[in-house]
């Protein structure tokens, strides 16, 4: 039985809505469900603002952007994470200062973020891995003694929470992407939240070519063409409007895994939450206890089983272009995550017949 890591859940009004823009002729970047799927998502995420734009990538550099970092500043990082939370710091010219994680959640390795903290030191992208959650009081403490702007970056992590609050919410900005394998999607898509009301201007006016408020096609600042179509917006509001029942499908499966791994004693670990966060569980993650079985592992659930997963994230400083910024650093949490971890087929969509599947297969594989 072929089951694959992902596919999106397009259940709800995501037809009806983009027939609208197509039947009315709104299919660009104005139109009613631009501004309709902003106003829900910052009422989702309970954000004071919120920005749509073309996709995830973009989101984090117009929020680097928005913040002022350009050259001479360092940017915190962790370097187990998807490029794109790096790339914008360097489109920027900015210098990536990469971070190590902590192998029981994945997130920030915050005591060896406090060891990188030099007087250059601008900003912390903080990314929110595989859904999990940073623990944000720690990293919000760090951030204001040492008058550090907080991005955060929640592509994997819409739904989830710290103490019951949203993530996206407790930095300066918050960046989310709703690329096809997102718990919310619009195809491709992103969106920036913020607390503050200047910066939201700043972030919608940088957004659409730095286009003055009150000028017509005068330009006061350099600015993005970084928008979102209507036609996007309109599948993000069909989809918003079922993000609690994707959640809990999602978490249905997260649970079942986890209870079925621990009951059959599987040499491999669950990536899960702690009293403080609630994983809204993007994709279900584990870690093998031999990671030298990881990559012949996937090759067999994929060849025998047509079970697909996907390996975690490569340590970004181990990429061509960054190796020079990670010279005489360690990152034994990083890199021992990274070759040992996997991603397990988990949407929402997902009939309880292929989870048995990959739930057996796995057994089969690792017996
Ligand atoms: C952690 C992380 N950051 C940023 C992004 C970028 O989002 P996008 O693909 O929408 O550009 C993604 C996902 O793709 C991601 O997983």
């Amino acid at each position: 039985m072929f089951v694959p890591v992902y596919e999106p859940y397009l259940k709800g009004n995501e037809k009806r809505y983009v027939n609208d823009c197509l039947d009315t002729n709104w299919i660009s970047s104005r139109g009613k469900y631009v501004n309709l799927f902003e106003q829900r998502f910052a009422e989702y995420t309970g954000a004071a603002h919120a920005v749509a734009v073309s996709n995830g990538t973009v989101a984090i550099h117009l929020a680097l952007a928005a913040l002022g970092i350009g050259p001479g500043d360092e940017v915190l990082v962790p370097t187990l994470t998807y490029i794109a939370s790096v790339n914008p710091i360097a489109y920027l010219g900015a210098t990536p200062v990469f971070v190590d994680s902590t192998v029981d959640n994945w997130q920030l390795d915050l005591d060896d973020l406090e060891k990188k903290i030099t007087d250059r030191t601008k900003a912390v992208v903080a990314v929110h891995l595989y859904g999990n959650v940073c623990d944000m009081d720690r990293l919000t403490a760090i951030c204001r003694k040492h008058h550090l702007l907080l991005v955060e970056d929640c592509a994997e992590a819409l739904g989830s929470t710290w103490n019951g609050r949203h993530v996206g919410t407790f930095g300066d900005i918050g960046c989310f992407s709703f690329f096809g394998n997102k718990t919310v999607t619009t195809g491709e898509g992103g969106m920036v939240v913020a607390g503050d009301d200047e910066l939201a201007k700043r972030l919608a006016c940088l957004k659409g070519q730095g286009v003055s408020p009150v000028r017509y096609y005068w330009h006061d600042v350099i600015g993005f063409n970084f928008r979102m179509t209507n036609i996007q917006a309109a599948i993000g509001l069909a989809q918003l409007e079922q993000v609690d029942e994707i959640m809990a499908r999602k978490r249905r499966i997260a649970e079942r895994y986890k209870e079925e791994f621990e009951k059959r004693g599987l040499p491999l670990k669950v990536l899960w939450e702690n009293e403080h966060s609630h994983n809204s569980m993007w994709l279900p993650t584990i870690r093998l206890d031999d990671r030298a079985r990881r990559d012949s592992l996937m090759a067999d659930l994929k060849e025998k089983h047509d079970v697909e997963t996907r390996p975690a994230f490569y340590p970004v400083h181990t990429m061509p272009m960054y190796v020079k910024y990670a010279e005489g650093m360690a990152f034994p949490g990083a890199e021992s995550l990274s070759y040992a971890g996997m991603n397990l087929p988990g949407f929402p969509g997902m009939t309880d017949e292929q989870q048995e599947w990959v739930i057996e297969s796995l057994a089969q594989e690792l017996k």
